[in-house]
This record gives C-alpha cells, structure tokens and sequence, in this order.
C-alpha cells in the first residue's frame, strides 16, 4: 500500500529590513505591535561585548513594555559560534521555562545573528526571530538573507538552516563603537559586493572608503543600503542556493579555509579579504578580470585595512588542504566563483556560477601570495 501525503508548500517569508541611528525603540514598538504575532517572551542573546552597549539595552524595553524576557550571553568572539554554545542558550531557555511560545532577538554581530538564527530555527521545531545587527559585518552580509548556521573544528558554517528573520534592523549608530579592525571586516563583504554586483558601490568605496572609518553618516547609510540592495537582488531569486547565491561566496572558498586554519586569529572580513585577492589573480590567468581591476580591488582591500597576502603562520599545504571544506565542492572537485572585471560575476553554464579548479592552480596562487 502506498499513501502519498502530498505537502506542497506556498511561503511568504518577505520581511523589512529597517536602516537608521538608534532603533532600538522601534524594534520594542515593533514587537508590541505584533511583528511575532501575540508572543510575549523573548530571548535577548547577545554577547559579553554587545551585552553592555546594546544587549542590555534592549532587554530592559523589553521589561519596560511588560514583556518576559532574559538576556543570554555567549563570550565575545567567531569561536563561540559552535554546536555547544548552541546547547547553552538553548539549555538557558529551558530552564527558564521557554516553549514554543517564545522568540528569539538576536542583538550582536555575525556570530550572533548566525547563532541565534540557528537555535531560533530548531528550538520547538521554529520559532520566530530577529535580528539587530550591530557590526557592518552583521549588517553587510550575515544578519540579512537568513543563513544561519555554526562552525565545526572541521571549518565554518557547516552546520546550519535557511531560516529568515521577521525583521532586520542596521543601527548604523553602533558602527561607532566597533574597533577599526572590526569597521575592515565589514568592509571586506562590502568591497565583495561591489566587485560581484555593483561597479558603482565600488567606485564609490574608492572614493570615499576612509570616511566610513570617520562614522560619516552619508558614507555609513549608502553603503549600508547598497550592500542590502546587491545581496537581496541575489537571494530574491535564489535564496536557497540552487545555483546564483553562490555568487555571494566571492572570495569565500580560500576565505573559509584561511579562516578556520588562522585558528580564528583572522577576522572573518580579513580571511575574505585574501580570498578576493586569490580569485582575482587566478581570474587574471583565465582572461576573467584585467591586470589593472586586480590592482584596483588589492588596493582598495589595502586602503579598506585588510591584508591582501596570506599571514606567515599560516601553513599553506594545509590551507589547500582546507579548500576541499567548502560547501561548493562538487565531485571532490574544488570549484570558484570569479568576479568579471569590476561588478559582474563570471557565468559558467546554465544556471552554473563556479568553475571547477584543479589543485594545483590554485596551489601555486596561494604560493605566491
Ligand atoms: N554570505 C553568503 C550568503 O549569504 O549567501
């Protein structure tokens, strides 16, 4: 006997991404107008860092508007982004008598927001949650476009859901608090945007790059607005990454690895930022990207803070090694996204947006770097 129980699904996970100073009052307001429906109790997780400046902050509204809430803290830092922290806060929920009748608002950078999207998305099977996203990094890539996910000893992000957040808010008014080299990490994703998608956000950051640095408040809303407008241009049509959003992993494949084999002494940016400059110079090799653009993307990278050579305590047979991590590999075979000169991506096929490499390509990029 045969039972075909037929769940076709029809979803609309659509939400706002809101961008401005001090949105925490919004984001009460929100949430008593019922952005999650009638919940009334709300895990605040953040972490030791942000827990003062914001987490805090917003936990306390949160009381203030009647609401039952508790702020869990993870340690500050990429290596609390694991499957044991996960167990903590979900633990900490439980005990403090959490069900399904929760959320989750996630106040912190890409660690937090990854996080708590994450345990948001398998504690009582799903249950809804937000993101405020207070690093440029957070607000450029990883608090918008609903990936979540914990690293492995293995390598980053390997673990994890699709799971899209009811709302994003980008208080550029936090970037002020970021130490510069956390400012360079945001940058990274930024310059990778406008390398795979916008040549004008591009020229604008080479114009302009040290004024995000000042907290100039023009130079933080256009960028932050142009990183949301290329990424959701890319997940609208493909959220699930059947195909196009592995556009938006430019710069990742040597960028992963650097990261997980730096032990985390890189930020995350700063691994990208060495990526961008990997594909750009075997680009060059294909004929994909001029000798000039590359120059251009290593410069700004530089002007951006970020370095554009792999650090000398970095073991580069086992950075190859690493590469067969990435999530893109295909058959055992490495393959690379490559930018098109400046603003566009390289196409290799129907719907096929990475080119498979051979080892020692890429080996003898990485040698030379
Ligand atoms: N950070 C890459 C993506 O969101 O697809």
């Amino acid at each position: 006997m045969k039972f075909n129980c037929e769940l076709k699904r029809i979803v609309d996970d659509s939400y706002d991404i809101e961008i401005g100073r001090r949105l925490q009052k919004t984001l009460a307001e929100d949430l008593k107008n019922g952005l999650v429906g009638k919940i009334k109790k709300f895990a605040v997780v953040t972490d030791s860092v942000v827990a003062e400046l914001y987490g805090r902050e917003i936990y306390e509204m949160l009381l203030d508007e009647g609401f039952k809430a508790d702020l869990i803290v993870i340690p500050e830092g990429e290596k609390s982004k694991t499957r044991e922290m996960k167990e903590f806060v979900e633990d900490t929920m439980l005990e403090k008598g959490y069900r399904r009748d929760c959320a989750v608002v996630a106040v912190g950078g890409g660690v937090v927001t990854d996080l708590a999207g994450f345990v948001a998305g398998t504690f009582g099977r799903g249950v809804p949650f937000v993101n405020y996203a207070t690093t440029l990094l957070a607000a450029a890539d990883a608090s918008v476009g609903g990936k979540t996910a914990v690293d492995t000893p293995l390598a980053t992000n390997l673990i994890g859901l699709f799971n899209q957040p009811k709302k994003v808010y980008l208080d550029i008014d936090t970037w002020k608090t970021l130490p510069k080299e956390q400012i360079s990490s945001g940058l990274a994703e930024t310059i990778k945007h406008g390398c795979l998608g916008d040549a004008e956000l591009f020229e604008y950051l080479e114009k302009n790059v040290e004024k995000i640095f000042e907290g100039d408040t023009e130079a933080c809303e256009y960028i932050a607005e142009r990183n949301c407008s290329v990424k959701y241009k890319v997940v609208m049509k493909d959220e699930r990454e059947s195909g196009l959003r592995e556009i938006l992993n430019l710069g990742h494949t040597v960028g992963r690895a650097v990261e997980t084999v730096s032990d985390y002494r890189l930020y995350h940016g700063e691994a990208v930022a060495i990526g961008m400059v990997a594909q750009a110079r075997l680009g060059q090799k294909y004929g994909f990207i001029s000798e000039e653009n590359v120059k251009r993307v290593e410069s700004l990278i530089a002007r951006a803070g970020l370095p554009t050579a792999v650090p000398d305590y970095i073991n580069k047979a086992e950075l190859v090694k690493k590469l067969y991590t990435d999530k893109k590999v295909r058959d055992g075979k490495l393959r690379f996204v490559f930018q098109k000169e400046i603003g566009d991506v390289m196409q290799f096929g129907d719907n096929n947006y990475a080119k498979e490499i051979a080892e020692e390509e890429i080996a003898e990029i990485i040698a030379g770097m």
